[in-house]
């Protein structure tokens, strides 16, 4: 290699922010220089503006069909918030259960930081939606009448009237296999369970079925132990459950909206709600993954296999990123995407359909369910305006 080789074509320049900017100057500069001219030929055309500005105006104007998909994931976020306002009392960084966040523990050393952020979430995504609301003069949504179901008993647990119930759930967890398949539910797929976990706790009940003081070896040894990872197995699945519902959700509201400004809302949550999944879909995996794999419940027989013992794709319990899948037609090639994106399998009726199977409103009221079919009814029924 001769001398000339390792000489720069130019000197090397100083990095500093005087030369970024004397760099972007030369860029940017006749680009600048365009847009100027585009402003000088606009204010001759005082018509071009006005037009402008009403474009913006229409865009943020919000329709009947707007306000009811605000309003009806105001209410997702009120019940969200209810749940994970449970999870985190009990297995958040502050929360008062030591054996229950033990044993969350066990999914990963992070998790009682990851429910009490996902918590703070749910509060931002409800209070900011109402109050969206109220500055466009519609009404609020308050679900505070039906907070009547009750609290669990276990440590750490405050005593006041719940939304929802994290008792007895029965957990549909055909997310995990959907994830993972080829095939998408759009196109007229079904999926199995990869668990089946019925009628299980996801919070600890009370001090007597599980001990706050309970240690949480892996594999567990005692009866009272075991219980404890099961439950915590299977918060642990459904925090993945009820996040990538909200996933499915938030993009199917998105094809409904007319408004510029509530597309934008709408985009910027349902984001926030599969990125929560992502994290959730990792952690479910170690559940059923070594060490921890293979611990069945004592009271309920809910069983918590070892799914990499199972092989194949729709069961590998790293492949947390979803699979690239058919989209649209089944003749375009297989794309990474959150689905289902159709009303009949993840609009808003389908969604409260799906929590009312996983018996997250046990006990509620007639007037509950009357309520929330309205509202999702409403929001299904919302139509994107081409104006
Ligand atoms: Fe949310
Ligand atoms: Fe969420």
């Amino acid at each position: 290699m001769s001398q000339s080789d390792l000489t720069p074509a130019r000197p090397i320049e100083p990095s500093g922010q005087d030369d970024l900017e004397a760099r972007w100057r030369d860029v940017v500069g006749r680009r600048s220089f365009l847009k100027g001219a585009g402003l000088a030929s606009a204010a001759v055309v005082p018509g071009a503006a006005w037009f402008a500005s009403e474009a913006r105006a229409a865009a943020r104007e919000i329709t009947r069909g707007d306000v009811a998909i605000v309003r009806l994931l105001a209410a997702i976020e009120l019940i969200e918030t209810d749940l994970w306002q449970q999870y985190n009392e009990l297995g958040g960084v502050n929360g008062g259960n030591p054996a229950y966040i033990a044993a969350l523990s066990n999914l990963d050393s992070d998790m009682p930081q990851y429910i009490a952020d996902n918590t703070d979430d749910e509060h931002s995504h409800a209070a900011f939606l109402n109050a969206y609301l109220r500055s466009q003069g519609a009404p609020p949504v308050n679900l505070d009448e039906f907070r009547t179901l009750p609290s669990s008993h276990a440590t750490g647990a405050k005593q006041q009237g719940r939304l929802t119930n994290l008792q007895t759930l029965t957990v549909d967890t055909s997310w995990y296999v959907r994830y993972r398949s080829t095939e998408n539910p759009d196109l007229g797929a079904s999926f199995p369970q990869a668990v089946n976990i019925t009628h299980e706790p996801a919070i600890p009940l009370n001090d007597t079925d599980t001990p706050p003081g309970l240690p949480a070896p892996i594999p567990p040894q005692t009866a009272q132990e075991t219980r404890m990872q099961a439950i915590a197995n299977t918060a642990g699945f459904h925090f993945a459950y009820i996040e990538q519902g909200g996933s499915s959700l938030y993009s199917i509201m998105a094809l409904k909206a007319t408004s510029l400004e509530v597309l934008r809302i709408i985009v910027s949550i349902g984001g926030v709600e599969t990125n929560h999944f992502s994290l959730w879909h990792d952690k479910a995996g170690n559940a059923v993954a070594q060490p921890l794999a293979g611990v069945t419940d004592p009271v309920t027989g809910v069983t918590f296999p070892d799914l990499n013992a199972k092989r194949g794709q729709l069961n590998q319990t790293n492949l947390i990123l979803p699979e690239p899948c058919d989209f649209l037609h089944k003749d375009l090639p297989p794309c990474s995407i959150v689905r289902p994106t159709l009303d009949d399998n993840g609009g808003a009726l389908a969604t409260i359909k799906s929590f009312t199977a996983d018996r997250l409103f046990e006990g509620q009221s007639p007037k509950f369910f009357r309520t929330i079919h309205q509202l999702a009814t409403d929001a299904d029924a919302a139509q994107r305006s081409l104006r």
